[in-house]
């Protein structure tokens, strides 16, 4: 097989305004090899929300990064996250998905553990030798775990920079996402869990990709909404809303564009006119206008998607270069009535999943590319130069595309410090 040069896998001519990758990041085992080297295991990574553990003893398991985790609150209220793997021979500790328990019991041969991890209990122990060590054998945890306002983050780095480091300045828009329902909010019990046949970094792309959102999801935008009495003008035609996209640094990037109301009438209507009183009243009219009026896909580098259209928390990871698994919840303000929660999730479900009107499009489309990259030795690039150099681009171009593959470049070519990830000056200081 011919080496990969890393260097060339990417044309970012920043002065003719030309940026292109190479299709065989998409195909080739050995870049994914190297994926999970040097962008995974040196990145913080999503794990879970402290709201699904809410009180001690309560876990849930996930594979994260490609490890299975324990996600788990302790007697003293603190969280942890343990490899879901036995100390004694390697099997699963924890076998379901969610529950609440006072010891992780391995089904194989019955070694307990503590909230903590600490091995609690070895049936028949007196055939173990003195020099058999309790104290090494407990679960064992990831090397490091952070919250920031309750989302859990894992890194398989011990060396990896602080959490809130790390988030740079994506943090300011993550609290835009996360203020809408104050510190209050919640993961809604249940998910949605799903594959698709094609490159992880092809979601990365789709996730906040305003040019693709008219035509691939055509029947949702001038159709669906339509009939549930939108202004279909504002999303087609030559009156259309224009969002802008921003490269926040680290390969950190969001699209924002002004929010359309819902139809919603009636006491969930109170409810929400209610929660924006509150809102108002917390932050000031026009901090609230910020949150309120705005939508915005925020992606954390490098698989972290939240949407706020939808309060939606996505990650997904790969498990073949032709082959991802999906991860999606709702995070809404905990204590709203039944009715609101409703709307909300009628809301998140037409668009959202496998009967939406948007997932399966984008399924579609995605493993089309992928169908397509297999003649990557033939058709060699893609083309990601949309609005390149534009002092403001907007949600239709594709800087925010661009501030991710210059990240992950940077790290496939082992440069560890901060990436240049914007087109020119004036998009920094607009980032900023
Ligand atoms: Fe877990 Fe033996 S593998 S107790
Ligand atoms: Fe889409």
């Amino acid at each position: 097989m011919d080496r990969v040069d890393m260097h060339d896998l990417i044309v970012d001519d920043r002065v003719r305004g030309i940026f292109r990758v190479n299709r065989r990041v998409f195909t080739d085992p050995e870049i994914l090899e190297e994926e999970r080297r040097e962008v995974f295991d040196r990145s913080w990574l999503y794990a879970g929300h402290e709201s699904e553990i809410g009180d001690p003893g309560d876990y849930v398991t996930r594979r994260v990064g490609g490890r299975p985790l324990i996600l788990v609150r302790d007697d003293a209220g603190a969280p942890h996250a343990f490899l879901n793997t036995c100390p004694h021979r390697g099997n699963t500790v924890c076998r379901e998905r969610a529950g609440s328990t006072r010891l992780l019991r391995c089904f194989y041969h019955a070694w307990a553990f503590d909230l903590t991890g600490r091995l609690a209990g070895v049936p028949d122990d007196d055939a173990y030798t003195p020099a058999f060590d309790r104290d090494a054998l407990g679960l064992k945890p990831v090397p490091r775990l952070e919250s920031y306002r309750g989302m859990m983050f894992v890194s398989y780095d011990p060396e990896i920079e602080s959490l809130v480091g790390y988030l740079g300045n994506a943090r300011d828009y993550l609290d835009l996402m996360l203020d809408f329902g104050g510190d209050e909010v919640e993961i809604v019990p249940g998910s949605q869990a799903y594959s698709m046949k094609a490159n992880w970094k092809l979601l990365v792309e789709n996730s906040m990709d305003g040019y693709h959102a008219l035509p691939t999801h055509q029947r949702y935008f001038s159709q669906y909404l339509a009939d549930i009495g939108m202004d279909a003008s504002n999303w087609a035609g030559p009156n259309r809303i224009q969002g802008i996209g921003l490269a926040l640094g680290s390969g950190h990037a969001v699209i924002e564009n002004r929010a359309r109301a819902l139809p919603i009438t009636g006491t969930a209507k109170e409810e929400l006119d209610q929660i924006r009183a509150r809102l108002v009243e917390r932050v000031g009219a026009e901090h609230a206008h910020r949150i309120a009026d705005y939508s915005r896909n925020l992606f954390i580098f490098p698989n972290l998607i939240l949407i706020s259209s939808w309060h939606t928390i996505r990650t997904f990871y790969p498990l073949a270069p032709d082959y991802m698994e999906i991860d999606a919840w709702a995070n809404l303000p905990r204590g709203e009535s039944g009715e609101l929660r409703q709307r909300r999730f009628e809301n998140f479900i037409s668009f959202l999943g496998p009967a939406g009107f948007g997932t399966p499009d984008d399924v579609y489309a995605l493993e089309g590319c992928q169908r397509g990259f297999a003649a990557w030795r033939e058709v060699s690039w893609s083309d990601i130069s949309r609005g390149m150099g534009r002092a403001r681009p907007s949600s239709q171009d594709e800087l925010q595309m661009r501030a991710f593959w210059r990240r992950w470049h940077a790290l496939m070519q082992g440069l560890r410090g901060p990436t240049d990830c914007s087109d020119c000056p004036e998009q920094r200081e607009a980032a900023e």
